[in-house]
């Protein structure tokens, strides 16, 4: 199907101050849940960085966004969140005493974590939900467009999730949302869209709806942790009421900001992790450990014997 979004219609009618081509090096990335699913595991430490093999879940994140070619991301915390500041800031101590042990590896990637990007931190001060979180971002982002990560959703493809959607815009130059097929009794959980499809894995958004019931959900299309947007976000985030569960929801946003311009979702390549949830948090955990050429064949070792003693 021959679909073309005209000159007029593109970025220079809703932001002038976007420029043509202009690339996406900022990243918001809320992070001030209190991530009671995880509860008591994180009781005394951010779920953020609950470690998924052996890095903190926090830091796959950040790493796709730095592959991406992201230069600053701000990360929205909350209380007792200091360990992820203390994460990505230098260990002064840690890296005299791994140097005194000619630990060079291990420096490397402890000062590697340090150096990788420009983190800047915002505190959420009241819990009022995504929408809200996003909000907190308006001054750092100003008059640039802006990728969404959300901390609970782990994509794993040699091509970063935020890069395919980082293609979309480059096209469009309007906000696109990573979007995947989940299974209708899932609609409840999820921002849905209503897609037009323009091409394999490409959609423009007609409408969007956050956590409908299956039999209301426009599609099985949901919204994964993945979005690029425009700064006229914001003004819609300011006129946007508490929604599903009583928060201000970033979909409900997206819907008035979808009235006025046209939006974009792409189903992603890659393996996503919803590692909101325990069960999924335990896979990843796996997946990314079977990953490692060295953990592996007694993983599987250990993964068969297991399977078998419990099957027999
Ligand atoms: C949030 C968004 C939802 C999106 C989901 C993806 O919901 O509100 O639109 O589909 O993330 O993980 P939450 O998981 O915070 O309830």
């Amino acid at each position: 199907m021959a679909y073309r979004i005209t000159k007029a219609k593109t970025h220079h009618a809703y932001d002038r101050r976007i420029k043509s081509g202009q690339r996406i090096t900022k990243a918001v990335i809320p992070a001030a849940g209190l991530g009671t699913r995880f509860l008591p595991a994180s009781k005394a430490q951010p779920k953020e960085m609950l470690p998924i093999y052996d890095k903190p879940a926090i830091q796959y994140v950040i790493e796709e966004a730095v592959a991406a070619g992201i230069q600053d991301i701000l990360v929205i915390t909350g209380r007792g969140k200091q360990a992820i500041e203390n994460h990505f800031d230098h260990s002064i101590e840690l890296e005299e005493t791994l140097r005194e042990q000619g630990k060079r590896a291990e420096l490397q990637a402890v000062q590697k974590i340090s150096n990788m990007v420009n983190l800047f931190y915002v505190r959420q001060k009241e819990a009022r939900g995504l929408g809200h979180a996003v909000l907190c971002a308006k001054s750092f982002v100003g008059h640039d467009p802006f990728a969404v990560f959300l901390g609970d959703d782990i994509i794993d493809h040699p091509r970063p999730a935020i890069r395919q959607l980082m293609q979309v815009w480059q096209r469009y130059q309007a906000p696109v949302l990573a979007v995947e097929e989940i299974p209708r009794e899932r609609t409840q959980a999820y921002g849905i869209v209503k897609p037009k499809p323009l091409s394999p894995r490409l959609f423009q958004v007609q409408d969007l709806v956050e956590k409908p019931r299956p039999e209301r959900a426009p599609s099985r299309l949901g919204i994964v942790g993945r979005y690029i947007l425009t700064p006229d976000i914001f003004g819609c985030l300011e006129k946007t009421k508490p929604g599903a569960g009583h928060e201000i929801q970033l979909t409900d946003a997206l819907r008035r900001l979808n009235r006025r311009r046209p939006m974009y979702a792409w189903q992603f390549e890659g393996v996503r992790h919803d590692i909101g949830n325990k069960l999924e948090f335990v896979k990843a955990t796996l997946a990314f450990a079977l990953k490692d050429k060295a953990a592996r064949p007694e993983l599987l070792e250990y993964l068969r014997e297991t399977v078998n003693t419990l099957c027999s």
